[in-house]
């Protein structure tokens, strides 16, 4: 072998490792959201935030995954959709996940476009709902915690079929609804909805936090620009990662974990969020 064929094979080898390391080495992303709005009880409330799964299986780092989220001793714990991916469908990948850490805190969810699509969206919810998983299909819940309580909402992503892709109005009354439903006093509420584009729609509603996913990070992140192309958002992409601040509203962004159609992530390792909640004032800076 000659040393031009042992820097090729060594290039291939090197780029194989990070490639796999950029799509499996899942990172922790803290964040901490303020509100004056949030009961006394709730100051230190700890939520963990896993998105965008698309059937991925992790191997031997899902006991890093798993245990990265029993260690940070989540009060709850959010997924917001596509948990499963419509073009190649398997549950079990997800369901193993959730029956690994279902113990560990009250876990909610709600669907995304690819459960929407999926043709078997009933019997994987109907699978989750037996794990324990609260399924937050234009729903609500009320979470007490000493004496004080706050709003959980979920709303189904707007996809309903290849023919009428975008049902935003469907979204559009189903939060209304929701909030009417609630107004009786000025409560806080966290709203979990797949698609991040939407947040001007969601801050018109006064949700003071909202948990999204789908764009997957822009899926390549270019230094000082960001993602690179999001569904729903184009190339260079507004919301793909971290937090968003729009009037009174605070929306979070995870990277997600898995991949859909293009199967690669570059600097934009898989995440998990872990966001912890305390009174005070929400700076726009933050
Ligand atoms: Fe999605």
């Amino acid at each position: 072998m000659n040393n031009k064929t042992k820097v090729i094979i060594t290039a291939i080898i090197c780029t194989g490792v990070f490639l796999y390391f950029e799509n499996n080495h899942i990172v922790t992303t803290q964040i901490n959201v303020k509100s004056s709005k949030l009961p006394d009880a709730f100051d230190g409330y700890r939520i963990i935030h896993l998105s965008d799964l698309h059937n991925k299986r992790f191997g031997r780092k899902q006991e890093a995954l798993v245990r990265k989220i029993k260690d940070a001793r989540p009060d709850i714990i959010v997924i917001t959709g596509d948990l499963i991916d419509s073009r190649h469908f398997d549950a079990e990948a997800s369901l193993e996940l959730i029956r690994q850490i279902v113990n560990s805190a009250p876990v909610y969810y709600v669907t995304g476009n690819h459960e929407m699509r999926s043709g078997q969206l009933e019997t994987f919810v109907n699978a989750l709902k037996e794990t324990g998983v609260h399924v937050l299909q234009n729903a609500y819940d009320r979470i007490s915690r000493d004496g004080d309580w706050i709003y959980i909402m979920g709303i189904d992503d707007p996809f309903v079929s290849q023919e009428r892709f975008m049902e935003v109005g469907i979204a559009k009354r189903e939060i209304e609804r929701m909030v009417n439903e609630t107004q009786e006093n000025d409560g806080f509420k966290i709203l979990l909805a797949h698609r991040p584009d939407m947040f001007p729609l969601y801050s018109e509603y006064g949700f003071d936090l909202i948990f999204s996913g789908h764009a997957h990070g822009g899926q390549i992140r270019l230094p000082f620009i960001g993602g690179l192309f999001a569904p729903n958002q184009g190339f260079f992409p507004r919301y793909t990662s971290g937090k968003y601040k729009l009037w009174n509203s605070v929306m979070v962004v995870s990277r997600g974990l898995g991949n859909s159609l293009f199967p690669q992530r570059l600097f934009n390792r898989p995440e998990i969020v872990v966001l912890t909640l305390s009174k005070g004032n929400q700076c726009a800076c933050e």
